[in-house]
């Protein structure tokens, strides 16, 4: 087994059952036309951030870390008529290509992108009152993905989910004494979400275009409050 067999079985997949896609491959072309890193999710992974949401009836969404707001699409797909999508993101040229993005598939009206950082963002969307969100997808910068997730249970109620993309990073997650930040900010975000009784959680390795890696999911039963 090899990286390549691997995206074979995606393209194999992608062609069955996730088939190319006009509005997608666009923002996927002017994500890279801008020179934004192609590390959005895969297009497997991104029907099943969709049918995970879908399956939820997920009708506000939060996603932490927007890129070209590939992901994003997907979410904001899944969302039943008069669902929203609230996606933060702190680089501003990313934020620009996104936004193009949602207006050119014509989400802009379900997709609220904020800039800034999101430890920035996500007090505000509390203050507001935004929340409870039904669905939390955290995909931004990975040191910090442990803070995310005290946010996610902040901004939650009990049936919410919260996914966290890149847990197993290439297998490295298991080096407690890897001196790669963001091994360690997984690793932490594992220990908290292993030590936390509001939630009921499992991770799931992944291999595909992506390479090896894997999303972390969890539902939470109490009240988060
Ligand atoms: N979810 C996207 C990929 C996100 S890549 C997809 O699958 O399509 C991670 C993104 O998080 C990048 O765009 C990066 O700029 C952003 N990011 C990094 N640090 C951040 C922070 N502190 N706050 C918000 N976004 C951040
Ligand atoms: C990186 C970030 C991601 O969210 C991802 O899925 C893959 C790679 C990165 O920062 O390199
Ligand atoms: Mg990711």
């Amino acid at each position: 087994m090899n990286p390549e067999v691997w995206s074979a079985v995606d393209q194999y997949i992608n062609g069955l059952l996730v088939p190319s896609d006009p509005e997608l491959d666009a923002a996927l072309e002017a994500s890279a036309a801008a020179g934004l890193p192609p590390i959005q999710v895969s297009p497997p992974q991104g029907k099943l951030l969709h049918l995970m949401a879908r399956m939820l009836g997920s009708r506000n969404i939060l996603e932490i870390g927007t890129l070209g707001g590939y992901s994003t699409i997907w979410l904001a797909r899944a969302v039943s008529p008069g669902g929203r999508v609230v996606t933060l993101e702190a680089d501003a040229k990313h934020a620009e290509v996104a936004r193009d993005n949602f207006t050119r598939v014509g989400l802009a009206n379900v997709i609220e992108l904020r800039l800034g950082p999101a430890l920035d963002s996500l007090p505000k969307i509390a203050a507001e009152g935004r929340g409870p969100f039904d669905f939390i997808f955290i995909d931004a910068d990975k040191p910090t993905m442990a803070e995310y997730f005290e946010w996610a249970l902040k901004l939650s109620r009990p049936g919410s989910v919260i996914i966290a993309d890149n847990v197993i990073r290439k297998g490295g997650v298991i080096d407690a004494s890897s001196t790669d930040a963001n091994i360690q900010g997984v690793r932490r975000f594992n220990e908290r979400l292993a030590a936390e009784s509001r939630v009921c959680a499992t991770e799931i390795q992944t291999v595909g275009s992506k390479g090896y890696d894997g999303f972390a999911l969890a539902v939470v039963t109490g009240d988060p409050h």
